[in-house]
């Protein structure tokens, strides 16, 4: 037997999906990866650099022009037929959750999914200094093409600095945030694991504790990220082929 049949063997017996993904399937959206090389003004650039509070401490213009630039760039991206894949599934019946890793909107983009940020988001930021919510006016939103410094907007209530409401190296996923994904992945018959290296942890068990909790896990990656367990199959080819095709072949 293929692998997609197996996969279809899998999905004929299975009611709860969670989708588990990653930057590769934002990649099909043109959104470059963490590990794709960086162009344009974030050429010298390197993200993990970026992604921590002792950065953002040393250079807030710097690391507050490079979220503000990447938001604008998911602003203009478009949810790629594997985000639209995701949403199908659940039009089809099966009871569908995403957990992802990615900080954009494209799954809410999408159609209506329960979408767990594991990352957080870029949706709203935060205040570095209270950690409050706040909004952001769309003058502070913009951003200068040739600029990578950008200053941070103040907090309305404590005049701190705003930061993403992302998590950022060395900084802990937020309690209830894992324990809801951990109820999804423990309670679903079939995981996908989608475009993820899966280096980061904790984020990086989810496909072993699925496993360990009696699901499939079904990878989809244009590399080979199989952890050598029976009840995994490995899909090799875009996220944004694989999805549809199994799809199709239901
Ligand atoms: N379809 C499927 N998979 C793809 C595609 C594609 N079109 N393009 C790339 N990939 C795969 C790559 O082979 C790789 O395994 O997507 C994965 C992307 O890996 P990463 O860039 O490491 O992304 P991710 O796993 O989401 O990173 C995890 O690391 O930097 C932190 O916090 C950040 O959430 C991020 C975390």
């Amino acid at each position: 037997m293929n692998t997609i049949a197996e996969g279809i063997q899998a999905l004929k017996k299975a009611k709860r999906l969670v989708f588990f993904t990653g930057a590769g399937i934002s990649a099909d959206s043109g959104i470059p990866t963490y590990r794709d090389p960086l162009k344009g003004l974030w050429k010298k650039h390197d993200p993990s650099l970026l992604e921590t509070s002792k950065a953002f401490r040393e250079n807030p213009a710097l690391v507050w022009g490079w979220y503000l630039w990447r938001r604008e760039q998911w602003g203009l991206a478009q949810p790629s037929c594997g985000h639209l894949a995701i949403n199908r599934f659940s039009e089809m019946g099966f009871d569908v959750s995403v957990v992802t890793q990615n900080i954009d909107d494209l799954h809410e983009r999408a159609g209506p999914q329960q979408v767990v940020h594991l990352h957080g988001s870029l949706a709203k930021p935060k205040c570095f200094a209270c950690h409050r919510p706040a909004d952001l006016s769309a003058k502070q939103a913009a951003i200068a093409d040739d600029a990578a410094l950008l200053e941070p907007p103040r907090c309305p209530r404590c005049n701190g600095k705003l930061r993403p409401d992302v998590v950022w190296f060395e900084e802990k996923l937020p309690i209830d945030i894992w324990k809801k994904a951990m109820a999804l992945v423990k309670s679903c018959d079939v995981l996908f694991s989608v475009g993820t290296s899966g280096i980061v942890m904790p984020a990086a068990d989810i496909p072993a504790i699925a496993l360990a909790s009696g699901a499939t896990v079904i990878h989809v990656n244009i590399a080979d990220v199989s952890l050598g367990n029976p009840n995994e199959l490995m899909l090799i080819g875009r996220a944004a082929d694989m999805l549809p095709h199994l799809l199709s072949s239901l």
